[in-house]
């Protein structure tokens, strides 16, 4: 059933059960303590956010698994209510085109050919990754905010969640920051149905197209551009990213 359409609001297409919360997205209040995490789609947003509340809970696994990962962390569209996390724009096309694949509110994205070029027209749900991801980076040293990249948590994720623990403003032992980097490796957050999303009914993501959990790795983008869409994505990435210092990692 992907007839769904997308509605475009302030020059962002978004799903329709976003737009009618507009109005409270746009009259939302941080509070002083309040961590917002701010992710484009298909960055890790759920890896993220398994981090935080693990951090926030000293590491305790069963207080973790009280919940499922949506309700521990709302959605801002969706509830009431930073931290943006970044991933290279190659692998977050590949994961977003996937997932558009297997979600089921979403419009089809047709072939990968096709997703190419709508990805890179930030014809995508949420907007365009590279305003998305300028503007944080532009935003970054005049708030108080941590920009995370997706491939440096894959890198060192210990160096990463100690990072995220001083934000946060908590200071855990070593034993317990091990346990974290375990409790949120790919393969534990794979199988765990607190954080694998497979509770949500195949009517909103069906998993036998494409699992919520699918890869979780850097350079998977090499699969499926061709030779000719790498030269084309660089020479756009060029463009629209000039004048900025952001420095991606592509593969490890
Ligand atoms: P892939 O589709 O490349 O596998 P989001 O939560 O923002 O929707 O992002 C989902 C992407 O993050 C998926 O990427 C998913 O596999 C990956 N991911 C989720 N948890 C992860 C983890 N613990 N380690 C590495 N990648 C993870």
């Amino acid at each position: 059933g992907q007839q769904t359409q997308l509605t475009e609001v302030a020059g962002i297409l978004l799903q329709t059960s976003t737009v009618g919360n507009w109005s409270q997205i746009q009259n939302f209040e941080a509070k002083p303590d309040d961590l917002l995490i701010c992710t484009y789609p298909k960055s890790g947003t759920t890896w993220i956010q398994e981090i935080v509340d693990m951090i926030e809970q000293n590491g305790d696994v069963e207080k973790c698994q009280r919940a499922l990962i949506q309700h521990r962390h709302p959605f801002i569209e969706w509830a009431r209510p930073p931290q943006p996390s970044a991933r290279n724009a190659k692998d977050c096309m590949v994961s977003y085109y996937h997932f558009q694949r297997m979600n089921q509110k979403l419009p089809d994205p047709g072939t990968w050919d096709d997703y190419f070029e709508t990805f890179i027209n930030g014809k995508v749900a949420w907007g365009s990754w590279f305003d998305h991801v300028r503007g944080w980076w532009e935003m970054k040293d005049r708030y108080q905010i941590l920009f995370l990249f997706y491939e440096d948590i894959k890198k060192d994720p210990k160096h990463e969640i100690q990072k995220v623990m001083q934000f946060m403003g908590k200071n855990l032992d070593e034993t317990v920051l091990d346990k974290i980097v375990q409790e949120t490796s790919f393969e534990k957050m794979k199988e765990n149905p607190m954080t694998n999303r497979s509770t949500i009914p195949k009517s909103i993501l069906d998993q036998s197209i494409s699992p919520f959990m699918r890869k979780g790795t850097v350079g998977d983008w090499k699969n499926h551009f061709t030779v000719a869409q790498n030269e084309m994505f660089d020479e756009i990435y060029r463009k629209k990213m000039e004048g900025t210092s952001i420095n991606f990692c592509m593969e490890l």
